[in-house]
């Protein structure tokens, strides 16, 4: 890597290698996110599509159909409709977690209401099957609609999972394997079939995206913990405020002496939670080395995410999702 390279992040250099493609996206998400009929509907997705986010997602699948070798114009249409799939999660998922910034903004249920938020997000899901419609592929029609399932899954099984001590790492790794990794894979999935990719590649881009998004989703497990608000644009300590049982949560629960566990019963069972209780809970999972833990499982799982790339063809853009995957545990330094 030249020190050029070095200079900026992969997510950045992946963005700069995609320009024309992503810009192509973005004008279609603009496109198809408006309603002529509910003026409510474009207030809200501008106000989240304006304040940006990484747009990880579109980028996987561009670069996935890309590096594959595709010419055609079917990989903007995937993009756009797994960015959908995406905003539409978020929409719900605040209305669900009770948030209150999301990109660095107020969300969406505390500018307007919760109503809004479930009706606009149900609106995004279905713009984002109309989209993936129009490439007349049945395998991504599958594909995508398989993974909005899973996805809802995921979100449902973590809610009952929430407030009960008794989750264990199998159980969270099921919840964000759903919630998170499942788009994750998904979007890189469909960029393969897109472009007609062996099944070797096919299996490589499914295992690639699976794994990062099981790295992402611990790391920002992790960042609610220990990071700033001002840096991931979403309050810090949400997970604790709703009960959730985190990875770095877990790993502490299951080295608990007596007192240790009363503790959590209170402020997760009970949600008995008073002041000084999170600085408490970080001191524990500090005294356990469960942040460092679940810090050390998340580079894993991007070391495997990495590994599955080995099976598709030289290129650059392979090289970069490779960096990427990297970034995603380093960002947490
Ligand atoms: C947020 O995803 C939801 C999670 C899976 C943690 P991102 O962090 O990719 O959100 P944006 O799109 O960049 O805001
Ligand atoms: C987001 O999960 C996953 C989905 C969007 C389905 P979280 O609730 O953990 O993510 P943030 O912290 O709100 O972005
Ligand atoms: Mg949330
Ligand atoms: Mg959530």
């Amino acid at each position: 890597m030249s020190l050029d390279e070095k200079a900026t992040k992969p997510h950045d250099r992946l963005a700069q290698a995609l320009t024309e493609d992503m810009a192509a996206v973005n004008a279609l998400i603009r496109d198809r996110m408006a309603s002529e009929h509910a003026p409510r509907i474009p207030e809200i997705t501008q106000h989240l599509v304006e304040a940006g986010g990484k747009r990880l997602r579109p980028m996987l699948t561009l670069a996935a159909a890309r590096l594959c070798g595709y010419a055609g114009p079917y990989h903007v249409h995937l993009a756009a409709t797994v960015e959908f799939i995406h905003t539409a999660t978020l929409l719900h998922d605040d209305v669900v977690d009770e948030s209150q910034q999301r990109r660095g903004r107020p969300t969406a249920n505390l500018l307007w209401d919760n109503k809004s938020s479930v009706l606009v997000g149900d609106y995004l899901f279905a713009r984002s099957f109309q989209l993936m419609t129009e490439t007349d592929n049945m395998r991504v029609l599958s594909i995508l609609s398989n993974a909005s399932a899973v996805i809802a899954e995921g979100e449902v099984l973590q809610l009952t999972a929430a407030q009960d001590l008794r989750t264990d790492e199998k159980i969270y790794l099921k919840v964000i394997r759903g919630k998170t990794a499942a788009l994750f894979s998904a979007a890189t999935e469909v960029g393969g079939v897109i472009a007609g990719a062996h099944e070797n590649a096919v299996r490589a881009l499914f295992d690639y995206g699976d794994a990062l998004g099981i790295a992402f989703q611990m790391v920002d497990d992790l960042l609610d913990y220990g990071s700033a608000s001002d840096v991931i644009g979403k309050n810090v300590g949400d997970d604790f405020r709703e009960r959730k049982l985190t990875l770095p949560v877990i790993k502490a629960v299951a080295k608990a002496d007596a007192e240790e566990r009363a503790f959590w019963s209170r402020v997760i069972e009970k949600g008995d939670q008073r002041e000084g209780d999170l600085e408490h809970a970080l001191e524990l999972m500090r005294k356990h080395g469960t942040l460092e833990a679940t810090r050390l499982e998340a580079l894993a799982w991007a070391n495997k995410a990495k590994a599955s790339l080995h099976a598709l063809p030289a290129h650059e853009l392979r090289d970069m999702l490779s960096d990427l995957a990297e970034y995603v545990v380093a960002r947490l330094n």
